[in-house]
């Protein structure tokens, strides 16, 4: 097994044998009863450095979590191809240390900062959190990262900054999608100001207790849970304040099918298929689909950001 260089400090990061023990109190934790691995075999043993967080349960659910399986080898990267399984067979050659972020736009601190020195002065927190995918499938996924709210304020955003635009890594040296034309590249996402504050929103580094295996957006992903997973960008590079509403990479590919908001919704469809119900991954091939939540079960910490739109319009 490859070792992978920690980009965190030392105080982010668990011995070993520490990290066993502690995942094993995680799996009973999480699994309340129920398998922690959802039926399925968990063939593969975690990689990456083990990762010390704290389990932040206020803002957990209370469900099985997806095997590692599950959750490392169904994904969409498209950077790396349009097919589940080719994340999983094509990042894992992607360069993620040294890393760098570069922050930009209307804030008073702006410029490059390495990726230690940006987690550096946060305590990392597990956070169990339901994924749903504009696909009509879900998961959940035992992240580890750093309340996105957290970071954005060391920049002193200015009043000026009404949303922050994330952007991936856009090499095609490592990255053989981004020859395709399927997506504009490079991959960029956005959130209005008041959505990246909220407590939900999460900067992850980490899953299932240790570094982000590269498919899943290592080193550096955002996590929305209420917004279908296709605003969780990986492989950050640059976060900018800006002023105007930022385009993403799927309102350019199709701003019929894909709008800035992107909030899961079951009464408005995407224009080809229902979004009411959903396939849980590792469910099994007779698992009934299951009734899919507004705002994917978090309405109640967040419809209060939305009061007043047309969710129909502003999709
Ligand atoms: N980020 C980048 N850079 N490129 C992508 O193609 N796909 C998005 C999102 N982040 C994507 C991305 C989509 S469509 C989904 S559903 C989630 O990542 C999937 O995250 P997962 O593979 O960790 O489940």
């Amino acid at each position: 097994m490859r070792k992978r260089i920690p980009t965190l400090s030392e105080h982010q990061v668990t011995p070993e044998g520490q990290y066993l023990s502690r995942r094993t109190l995680i799996s009973g934790a999480l699994a309340t009863g129920v398998s922690l691995l959802s039926g399925t075999s968990d063939a593969t043993s975690p990689t990456g450095t083990p990762l010390r967080a704290t389990r932040n349960s206020t803002l957990s659910v209370s469900v099985p979590a997806n095997s590692w399986d599950d959750i490392t080898s169904y994904n969409n990267y498209y950077e790396f191809g349009t097919d589940k399984a080719d994340p999983a067979a094509n990042a894992g050659k992607l360069i993620t240390h040294p890393w760098t972020v570069t922050i930009g736009g209307e804030a008073d601190i702006t410029g490059p900062i390495a990726l230690e020195d940006l987690l550096k002065p946060h305590a990392l927190e597990e956070r169990i959190y339901r994924l749903r995918c504009v696909e009509a499938w879900s998961m959940v996924v035992p992240w580890v990262g750093i309340p996105l709210a957290d970071v954005l304020k060391r920049f002193k955003p200015t009043s000026k900054a009404k949303f922050v635009r994330f952007t991936t890594l856009n090499d095609p040296a490592q990255m053989p999608g981004v020859r395709s034309r399927v997506l504009s590249w490079p991959y960029t996402e956005g959130l209005r100001m008041d959505e990246a504050m909220h407590p939900l929103s999460l900067l992850a580094v980490g899953l299932y207790g240790r570094t982000l295996p590269n498919q899943n957006g290592a080193p550096l992903r955002l996590v929305v849970p209420w917004k279908y997973g296709f605003k969780s960008i990986k492989a950050i590079v640059r976060i900018d304040f800006v002023e105007r509403l930022p385009r993403s990479s799927w309102m350019n590919a199709n701003p019929t099918e894909y709008g800035f908001y992107a909030n899961v919704n079951p009464s408005v469809d995407h224009p080809r298929w229902s979004q009411a119900s959903e396939r849980h991954i590792g469910g099994g091939l007779f698992a009934a689909r299951q009734p899919t939540l507004p705002f994917n079960g978090y309405a109640e910490q967040v419809a209060d950001l939305y009061r007043g739109m047309d969710l129909k319009a502003q999709f």
